[in-house]
């Protein structure tokens, strides 16, 4: 049981948008195929946002699942913060349109976006723990969501068949008589800057402001050095584990679901085999929504929860790692 301290997650939710894009719709545009794709990564399907449909707007389907899940409403929410590299524009921020979908506006609730990319989840979650144990927030609305097609080059083969769209969201507080909650025992975040041409949109901000030279040389995609950014987050997921596990004494057996960043199968296969564990031990979705960014954590670690993966009175580690580069970990006690 939570001590009263602690920070907890008190609900989760998730969103995906309905329209499905398939390797086999891939191979129709692309020389590519459902094989490579599928043995490169075990990615199948993404799913599209609508057109139309924007990063708030799947922050609010999330947040309303995660905001019932604790049965709160979102007036009980102090604090909103949104970790996404693909906000609705640059300004106002994701998080002041979400408060303001949410009706909170009148209220004045602060609300801001957070950028640590694929680590962002973990980032926000441990703004949300640090506000909370201080006494600045009591309840603290935490959304990962991203609408990655809008940023991914569909003439890149080699991009474009890793990302999708999607969100999923917390409730952060401090545990409630007779409620579930699951404490976040530890956050740990990492960057090192070193590494930031790896993953990059090099263009659309104070550096490379939008130009037609950058509409033309497709500066305002995602690019990524795919072998770099591959041993970075084998290295990353392997140390952050074996860290969570010697800090809280962990063994095999007492961790209930490792939930990873849904980067690559393959990236995964080799920490796991590195680490020894068993492999039952990672959730994991990408074969269904690809890499989802910021939403890829919370996403699976809310499908998780609902398919009834994780046992109760657990270890649960969540990972995360990408642009910056930064990588962050957390461990939660179900
Ligand atoms: O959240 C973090 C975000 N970034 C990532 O997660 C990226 C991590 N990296 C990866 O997932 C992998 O590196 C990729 C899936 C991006 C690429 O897989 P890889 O096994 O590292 O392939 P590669 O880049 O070494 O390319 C091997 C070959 C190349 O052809 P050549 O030069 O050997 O003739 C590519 O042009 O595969 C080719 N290729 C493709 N072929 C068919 C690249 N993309 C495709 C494709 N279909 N979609």
């Amino acid at each position: 049981m939570a001590s009263d301290t602690s920070a907890a997650i008190l609900g989760t939710g998730s969103y995906v948008p309905e329209r499905r894009l398939t390797n086999a719709d891939l191979e129709k545009t692309l020389n590519t195929s459902d094989e490579w794709i599928t043995t490169r990564t075990g990615i199948k399907e993404r799913r599209i946002a609508a057109d139309g449909e924007v990063t708030s707007d799947m922050c609010l389907k999330a947040a309303q699942l995660a905001l019932k899940d604790a049965g709160l409403t979102p007036e009980a929410l102090d604090l909103i913060i949104i970790a996404t590299l693909t906000p609705d524009q640059p300004m106002p921020s994701t998080g002041c349109i979400l408060q303001q979908k949410l009706g909170l506006g009148e209220k004045g609730v602060p609300g801001f976006d957070l950028n640590a990319a694929c680590s962002g989840y973990l980032y926000a979650l441990s703004c949300a723990k640090a506000h909370i144990e201080s006494g600045m927030a009591k309840t603290v609305l935490v959304v990962g969501a991203e609408a990655l097609s809008r940023i991914v080059d569909y003439q890149d083969r080699g991009t474009c068949i890793l990302f999708g769209d999607g969100a999923g969201a917390a409730v952060v507080g401090l545990p409630r008589e007779g409620r579930p909650a699951h404490r976040i025992k530890s956050v740990h975040l990492w960057a090192d800057g070193r590494g930031g041409e790896q993953l990059i949109i090099p263009a659309g901000g104070a550096r490379q402001p939008a130009s037609h030279a950058s509409v033309d040389e497709r500066l305002h995609y995602v690019r990524v050095n795919g072998r770099e950014v591959f041993r970075f987050g084998v290295t990353k997921m392997v140390e952050m584990i074996q860290r969570q596990m010697a800090e809280h004494d962990l063994k095999a057996e007492d961790i209930g679901l490792i939930v990873p960043h849904q980067a690559n199968i393959r990236i995964l296969d080799s920490a796991t085999e590195r680490l020894g564990l068993p492999p039952e031990l990672f959730f994991t979705n990408l074969e269904q929504y690809g890499n989802t960014s910021g939403a890829s954590v919370p996403l699976a670690l809310d499908e998780a929860a609902r398919q009834g993966r994780i046992p109760q009175g657990k270890a649960v580690l969540l990972l995360g790692f990408g642009a910056g580069l930064t990588w962050a970990s957390a461990l939660l006690e179900w």
